[in-house]
């Protein structure tokens, strides 16, 4: 580079102009996709009980233990895989953790533990082993333990979505002018639902779906093209996913399965409710157990296994991605398999 040309990228630079030619970025493939990363719950659960003696709830509101990824650049780039965020949260018997309400999405997997509460929107919502609840954005929430063992929980939102757009809103509470909500017994009898319906369309009216419930939808799932059986956490008023922006599902490998593999350009961070098993992840296997969490980066072809029957609970991005026309998903056919 001449002097001449030195002085101009510097009058460049001063000006807040970039030359494109210059960028990593522009006119070239985008990098391969990033490694997947996981969280062993043998060895997340002691630091968990950690958190029970460094603070309360009354104190930080929540105790919570934010899963960042590997590939995060500080502890302020807040994302466990995409779009989604995934974090560890505890209360101890006799806790509360205080109304709030904010525009960022969010659900509870019940990990631990029994005899909590979560109150959204004012309807109670009891969470028990593998139980999902919905806190979708901008309805209040609190939480309050009135059991006798610490629980513990899977929270997921989608916060990397709400910082990129500028859009996070949190109102503390107490919780003002409180939403009139319709009973989840409104919507007991599947197939038919009342037309009287309050509040919003763009989440489900039920905030609550039992772990036994999704047991007995997959039992009677067929089995998706790569061999799993899989089904979605939905909205009985018109079918769509449960929760905006967040797309929440069950899958379940029979005894002895071993998927054909997949590939999205989508996020996911999956949860193993039962059983024992392997994900293969581009070149990488991992071995997972109950409570392990992993994440599958966009663009891996990835593959299931496990010799016994197991559940894995999935949340991703998917559905941002479909909103925007840009999702893609595909899955290796048995004869391209077996060239492998
Ligand atoms: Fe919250």
């Amino acid at each position: 580079m001449s002097q001449s040309n030195s002085d101009t990228y510097e009058r460049w630079h001063a000006a807040r102009l970039a030359p494109l030619w210059t960028s990593p970025n522009a006119h070239k493939p985008p990098p391969g996709p990033v490694a997947p990363h996981i969280w062993r719950w043998a060895d997340t659960r002691p630091l968990v009980d950690l958190a029970f003696q460094e603070t309360s709830p009354e104190a930080v509101q929540r105790r919570v233990l934010q899963m960042l990824s590997p590939h995060a650049k500080s502890l302020a780039d807040e994302y466990t895989c995409g779009n989604v965020l995934a974090a560890l949260q505890c209360l101890l018997p006799g806790e509360t953790a205080r109304p709030h309400r904010h525009t960022m999405n969010a659900l509870r997997f019940l990990l631990e533990g029994s005899g909590a509460v979560t109150l959204v929107d004012g309807k109670q919502c009891p969470m028990a082993f593998g139980d999902l609840v919905l806190t979708p954005g901008m309805c209040w929430h609190e939480h309050r333990h009135d059991g006798t063992e610490p629980v513990v929980w899977l929270d997921v939102l989608d916060v990397p979505l709400h910082q990129n757009f500028g859009t996070v809103v949190f109102q503390p509470g107490p919780v003002v002018e409180p939403p009139v909500t319709t009973p989840d017994a409104a919507f007991a009898v599947p197939n038919i639902v009342p037309y009287a319906i309050t509040g919003r369309r763009d989440h489900s009216p039920v905030f609550r779906y039992p772990y036994a419930d999704a047991v007995r939808a997959l039992a009677n799932a067929p089995a998706s093209p790569d061999g799993a059986r899989r089904v979605r956490y939905a909205n009985p008023l018109n079918g769509d996913g449960a929760m905006a922006l967040l797309e929440t599902s069950m899958l379940q490998l029979d005894a002895g399965v071993r998927t054909l593999s997949t590939r999205t350009n989508a996020n996911l961070v999956c949860t193993v409710v039962e059983g024992h098993g392997e994900t293969r992840i581009g070149e990488q296997t991992m071995a997972w157990g109950p409570r392990d969490t992993f994440t599958v980066p966009q663009h891996h072809w990835v593959s299931h296994h496990s010799e016994g029957e197991a559940r894995l609970f999935i949340v991703s991005d998917a559905d941002v991605l479909r909103r925007l026309g840009v999702l893609s998903e595909e899955v290796q056919t048995a004869r391209a398999e077996a060239t492998l």
